[in-house]
């Protein structure tokens, strides 16, 4: 099964099981906006939890609030959101399709890129055991020319952009030959700003009403309570104030399902420091939050840094966590180095004075910021994504069929356990109800008694239940009952009395969180 396949594979089961709708359905979903189901919560949920608890719970000098998703109209002025806040667009004239034209650069990049890669490869297996990369990469031609145009490409895209000079990233999209994927065409209209803040209105009579935002990130909330909380928390700089709350952008390329979407979920955390050691912040956080996402165990190989070559209007250092998408390593969380832009701005435009006191120098100062940013709905596809697994199952040395399995990591499974009676008469049910009984207060705990006890694993190897215990006509003799494991299918007896610990052992957020 190719990338492709299986991301059309995942879309299909997330919603046949439960976790991810499109919006408004009966009414044919309204275009990138999603429901999250039954399962789907309860793993946003626990994605959720293990930042919280991972920032706030974890840092002593990190609080965390839950700010309004309106905000006053400056706020946006100040943050440069109203100014700056643009994707560049440009339309085929012959597929009436739109783009965002620093996309278009960045996947032509991505392609040469790509190239130097397969070239390396074809070289490593040509000189085996002598290959020198090293001496490959400085002299074949072709690695050269490829390498020299992912330069010159790049370098013109960054001054174009960073100038805002529109007409020099269309002449680039022209001299780099780029077609449209559809057409095949290079009939390309200007390049245009497009804002991407949506818009409303506040108060009851229309006329009278001032334009207000949806927030576009959650970032804002947390700036304009820095003095509320520094004060009421009387928190020393370096300290940190940590949000999970809805953002919203009117996307233009919004495709790739939960990846790119018009309403999402941010989890940030801005960092406050003194001015002059945002590197070392900035460092602290890469490595810190890289920490977090390998602990969950989706495989080391899948993350990976990528430096900012173009920085947002507010930052001077800026990197992206990268994951292994079924489309390719994509961006996941940034870390940025937010300088005192925001706090800077926001005291000039309320009047207002945003600044610290800082006992061990005696000054007063505008702190500066590192950020960390990561998308909630984009985490629950990196799990989704790599935890979906069509296999093969063996029985007794034969071929037993197939099964479709959720390898999430159990820690933020939705539901941790599953209790079945092996038949639903005899006393099992109500042994088995008891057993749920003394579990659901500290696990999400499932109890299921309809068909045959194979498809109830595999419904819940479809929804990536991690265990499931069987109660049978022995559990009522000496209190012991199967356990399944799902990842391996293997089963074992244990006694009900151990069950709380072993469900303890493998399940509890705290051997993620003793990782890090
Ligand atoms: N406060 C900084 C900020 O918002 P960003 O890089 O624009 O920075 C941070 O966004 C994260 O939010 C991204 O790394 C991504 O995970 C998530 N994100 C951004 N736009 C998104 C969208 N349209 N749909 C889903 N997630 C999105």
């Amino acid at each position: 099964m190719n990338q492709e396949e299986l991301f059309k594979k995942l879309i299909a089961h997330s919603k046949e099981y439960g976790y991810i709708f499109p919006s408004s359905e009966i009414y044919d979903g309204l275009s990138a906006v999603y429901d999250y189901g039954q399962y789907g919560s309860e793993l946003k949920n626990n994605i959720k939890r293990y930042w919280w608890e991972a920032m706030v719970r974890l840092n002593e000098n990190i609080v965390g609030i839950d700010a309004a998703i309106f905000m006053h109209p400056r706020t946006w002025e100040a943050s440069g959101h109203v100014g700056a806040f643009n994707d560049p667009l440009i339309d085929n004239k012959d597929s009436k399709k739109r783009y965002r034209a620093d996309v278009l650069l960045e996947e032509y990049i991505a392609k040469l890129e790509d190239k130097v890669e397969k070239e390396v490869e074809k070289g490593r297996k040509k000189f085996a055991e002598g290959f020198d990369e090293a001496q490959f990469r400085a002299t074949n031609p072709n690695v050269l020319r490829n390498a020299e145009k992912v330069n010159e490409v790049r370098a013109r895209m960054v001054d174009a952009l960073t100038k805002n000079d529109l007409e020099a990233v269309r002449q680039l999209i022209l001299d780099c030959e780029i077609v449209c994927p559809i057409s095949g065409t290079r009939n390309w209209t200007e390049v245009r700003q497009f804002n991407l803040m949506f818009e409303t209105k506040m108060g009851s009579v229309s006329e009278d009403a001032g334009t207000i935002y949806l927030r576009p990130e959650t970032a804002q909330g947390i700036f304009v309570n820095f003095l509320n909380v520094q004060k009421t928390g009387r928190m020393k700089i370096p300290f940190g104030i940590a949000q999970i709350g809805k953002a919203f952008r009117n996307e233009i390329v919004a495709r790739q399902f939960i990846f790119r979407m018009r309403e999402f979920e941010q989890m940030e955390m801005q960092f406050f420091i003194r001015p002059g050691e945002e590197m070392k912040w900035y460092e602290h956080w890469k490595a810190t939050r890289m920490k977090w996402h390998k602990a969950l165990g989706l495989g080391d190989s899948n993350y990976r840094y990528h430096n900012h070559d173009k920085l947002a209007h507010y930052a001077n250092a800026a990197c992206d966590i990268e994951f292994n998408f079924p489309f390719g390593f994509k961006e996941l969380e940034g870390i940025h180095s937010r300088t005192d832009f925001d706090l800077g701005n926001h005291q000039k435009f309320s009047g207002r004075k945003l600044q610290y006191f800082d006992p061990e120098t005696n000054e007063n100062y505008v702190p500066y910021v590192v950020e960390t940013s990561v998308g909630l709905d984009r985490l629950v596809l990196s799990v989704l994504s790599n935890s979906y697994c069509e296999e093969k199952v063996q029985k007794d040395g034969e071929e037993a069929g197939e099964r479709v399995v959720l390898r999430i990591p159990a820690a933020i499974a939705p539901v941790k356990l599953a209790v079945m009676p092996l038949v639903k008469k005899d006393g099992l049910p109500e042994k088995a109800r008891e057993i749920l009984s003394s579990l659901k207060y500290d696990f999400n705990c499932q109890y299921d008694e309809k068909d045959s006890i194979g498809k109830r694993y595999r419904r819940q190897d479809a929804i990536g239940t991690p265990f499931c215990v069987t109660v049978d006509h022995q559990s009522l003799e000496d209190n012991t009952v199967t356990i399944r494991h799902r990842d391996s299918m293997e089963q074992e007896r244990v006694s009900i009395a151990s069950l709380r610990g072993i469900m303890e052992e493998k399940v509890s957020m705290r051997t993620l969180l003793e990782q890090l």
